[in-house]
């Protein structure tokens, strides 16, 4: 019998109790949390997608490892079980573990970058691109111009755009240009991989002008199951071959484990660069604690090393994807407007599509957030005018893409919590006339998407 989809390739042994609430209830929650979700109890949250990240669910043998932790202030077991892991799944020669992957933006690049140098990227990440401007830099987007429209369907829609790159070393010279940053997968275009030919590509193009490739290895793991089932040539390879040739095409990663580690908390940068492990070293000891633990317990490092052999595994990984796939294939053949193609950790609702009639400036993807929480207790994310903030003139910056981002969680829910999800999406989309927007009551200056408070036009 042909399987209708990939069921769980795990068992239940423990579990957690949800809050399953009323429209009452809800309605209370969500005018006190200001309709923003970011500002919800998870206590009043039923399914939880506002990230997949430190969300995971760890397995008995992570666990297991928890109990092995050895505490000790340096050269802990667990630290070398940690490099051990990571030098041989990714390759590289130093390890120096941080508390979550924005702490190993930070260490480098502060090691990096000098003032006045480009850092180009494929599309930004928040913090990824905060670190590089805090130290100086400007970023540079190289991505294909495809990976900025939602409705083209690519299968490596997070490539680099080579004559972007090229234009960016003709324009400011290589000398300038202290490393390419290379995210696999692309989080905010969609969840969207990067293909081997293209890292290939990039990394012979970065040597011949002595410019470095340092990879944002957060989602990496996704990155190597969509090239095994989508680029010619690897669908006999495995996960772990893929990774190796993977990071052959750079000279260091940085590393979020709080997603493809699939620990709650936890990262590290690697690298092959002596000196720069060096000077790194320097600045672990300011900011996290001694080049051993990183800002991490023995006990975190333990279940890390265990999550990466983890998630290496086909039947692991294939299934997370397969996961993402239904709950946007369901989506879709219900003709609602998501980003296409399915991206490896999350759907991204477009509610430019979904409430055409909502214009931007009265936040259609907040209106979509508060509402989907309301029908069902479902929490995700807006990522769009909110997320995007004020100019220096203090207006609104009107980003292309107005999404929703419906994040799953590794290992957690089933299939019938994406069912509810799916459910209560298209029951919105069947009403989407009678929603009418919200209005600012607070705005933070900085990073307003986090504090924000709305109230329901009309
Ligand atoms: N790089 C990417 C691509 C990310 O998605 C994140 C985090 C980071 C770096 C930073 O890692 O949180 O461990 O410091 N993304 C989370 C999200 C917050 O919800 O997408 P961190």
């Amino acid at each position: 019998m042909e399987k209708k989809y990939m069921a769980e390739p795990y068992k239940i042994k423990m579990v957690e109790p949800i809050a399953v609430t009323t429209r009452a209830q809800r309605e209370e929650a969500i005018k006190r949390a200001g309709y923003n979700t970011f500002l919800l109890d998870s206590d009043d949250v039923y399914i939880d997608l506002l990230t997949d990240s430190g969300t995971n669910a760890m397995s008995d043998n992570q666990w297991a490892g928890m109990m092995l932790g050895d505490e000790a202030y340096a050269g802990s077991k667990n630290f070398k079980n940690l490099k051990k892991a990571v030098q041989d799944l990714f390759g590289f020669k130093h390890v120096i573990p941080t508390h979550q992957g924005r702490g190993a933006e930070n260490i480098l690049s502060q090691v990096m970058i000098k003032q006045g140098d480009f850092v180009p990227g494929n599309m930004y990440f928040t913090t990824t691109r905060a670190h590089q401007e805090l130290n100086g830099a400007t970023f540079r987007d190289i991505i294909i111009d495809e990976a900025h429209d939602s409705t083209l369907e690519l299968p490596f829609k997070g490539d680099v755009d080579l004559n972007k790159l090229q234009a960016l070393i003709d324009e400011v010279g290589s000398e300038r240009i202290p490393y390419i940053c290379l995210a696999i997968t692309v989080n905010l275009a969609g969840g969207q991989p990067v293909s081997m030919a293209n890292m290939c590509a990039v990394y012979e193009m970065a040597q011949k002008h002595g410019i470095k490739v340092m990879m944002d290895a957060t989602r990496c793991v996704e990155n190597a199951c969509f090239i095994k089932q989508r680029e010619a040539g690897y669908g006999d390879k495995t996960i772990r071959e893929i990774l190796r040739e993977t990071f052959s095409y750079a000279d260091g990663c940085t590393m979020s484990g709080k997603k493809d580690g699939i620990v709650n908390i936890g990262g590290f940068l690697a690298l092959n660069d002596d000196e720069l492990y060096q000077k790194s070293t320097a600045l672990v000891v300011v900011y996290e604690g001694m080049p051993s633990y990183g800002g991490l317990a023995g006990r975190d490092m333990e279940a890390m090393a265990r999550g990466l052999y983890e998630s290496v595994d086909y039947n692991y990984i294939s299934h997370r994807l397969a996961q993402v796939r239904y709950l946007g294939e369901k989506l879709d053949a219900a003709g609602i407007p998501i980003v296409k193609p399915i991206g490896g950790h999350a759907i991204f609702l477009d509610a430019r599509r979904f409430y055409p009639h909502i214009p931007q400036d009265h936040f259609p993807a907040q209106t979509l957030a508060a509402e989907l929480y309301l029908k069902s207790g479902v929490r995700s994310m807006e990522r769009g005018i909110v997320s995007a903030g004020r100019n220096k003139e203090g207006q609104h910056h009107y980003p292309k893409l107005e999404l929703v981002r419906l994040t799953i969680p590794r290992r957690v829910y089933t299939y019938s919590h994406l069912e509810v999800v799916a459910d209560s999406v298209i029951d919105l989309y069947q009403e989407r006339e009678t929603a009418k927007g919200l209005r600012f009551v607070y705005e933070a200056p900085v990073l307003r998407f986090f504090t924000a408070r709305f109230e329901p036009l009309g």
